[in-house]
């Protein structure tokens, strides 16, 4: 599997399997088992996705060596605080019966941040972590974290896609050697983007789909993407991304589409409405 390398020594695949909604109890097992067989070697879960477990289980069918494959978890905001963080770590390495998470995100900024941050800074220490980066932090929360903390985040998970390509973020990003994750990195499915003109005469060029040549973008741009698909010819179609280039001029036409801001905005999120729908405990 082609890397990317982390601020922190650590290297993490280029294209990763999300499994956001897939329901647990079954279809995350066996979307994951199918992910793995096609090659994708990075599984993106969450303790808000419920299918923690699912994702346990499914590695440990596959017979992939547990080196081999990449495993991404993130703490839920009901976890936050030190305390409660080290708590939520915990039960991440219970439910997915692994001893040690390859990376271990911050969902999303709330409240005590300060504190689960350290609690996760601690178990890099203790060897439950490789790596620990946040998700949905925006230039102003980022700001305000950065000084408060010992170790620096690998990487900040966002909304990223042609349409949302967190410019002015991923300077910032850039500055401290934090890179960057797509969530939604097809747009979840948005028909305007998948048919997007641009996109579409670019995919014709190559003989390859708009989703191929929207992963390939990301990838040249040195973003991870996280795609996810419950069909299995999209999952095998999404890794194949290596037999051709875009040039610097189609690169250039992409990043000619962002629209400055995707469906979400980090910045003006209803958390305690979020809460009450997402219990993870
Ligand atoms: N940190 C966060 O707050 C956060 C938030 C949201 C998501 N995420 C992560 O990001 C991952 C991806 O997000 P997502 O799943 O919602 O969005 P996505 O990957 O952008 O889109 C998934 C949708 O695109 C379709 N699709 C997949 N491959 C395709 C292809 N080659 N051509 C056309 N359509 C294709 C899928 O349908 P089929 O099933 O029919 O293929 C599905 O409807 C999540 O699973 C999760 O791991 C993180």
């Amino acid at each position: 599997m082609n890397t990317f390398q982390l601020n922190d020594g650590h290297k993490i695949p280029q294209t990763g399997f999300g499994v956001f909604m897939v329901e647990p109890n079954g279809p995350t097992e066996q979307v994951v088992l199918m992910a793995l067989k096609a090659g994708y070697r990075m599984i993106d879960t969450a303790a808000a996705y419920f299918n923690e477990e699912d994702v346990g289980r499914a590695i440990r069918k596959s017979g992939i060596p547990r080196d081999e494959i990449y495993v991404t978890s993130k703490l839920w905001m009901q976890d936050y605080g030190y305390a409660a963080a080290k708590a939520g770590i915990d039960t991440s390495l219970k439910k997915l019966g692994l001893d040690y998470m390859d990376l271990y995100l911050l969902h999303q900024p709330y409240k005590d941040t300060a504190g689960a941050w350290k609690a996760m800074e601690e178990a890099v220490k203790a060897g439950k972590i490789r790596s620990i980066g946040i998700s949905n932090h925006s230039l102003a929360f980022l700001k305000k974290l950065l000084p408060q903390m010992e170790i620096l985040p690998a990487v900040n998970q966002m909304e990223c896609n042609p349409f949302c390509q967190q410019k002015e973020l991923r300077r910032l990003l850039n500055q401290y050697g934090i890179r960057l994750e797509a969530w939604y990195p097809l747009g979840h499915g948005n028909a305007e983007l998948l048919q997007n003109e641009v996109l579409r005469g670019i995919a014709e060029k190559y003989q390859k789909s708009v989703g191929q040549v929207i992963l390939r973008w990301h990838l040249q741009e040195g973003i991870v993407a996280l795609p996810k698909s419950t069909s299995e010819a999209h999952i095998r179609e999404n890794l194949q991304l290596y037999d051709f280039s875009l040039t610097d001029a189609e690169m250039a036409e992409i990043r000619g589409l962002d629209q400055g801001h995707g469906t979400h905005n980090p910045d003006d999120m209803n958390n305690e409405k979020i809460l009450e729908r997402y219990n993870v405990h």
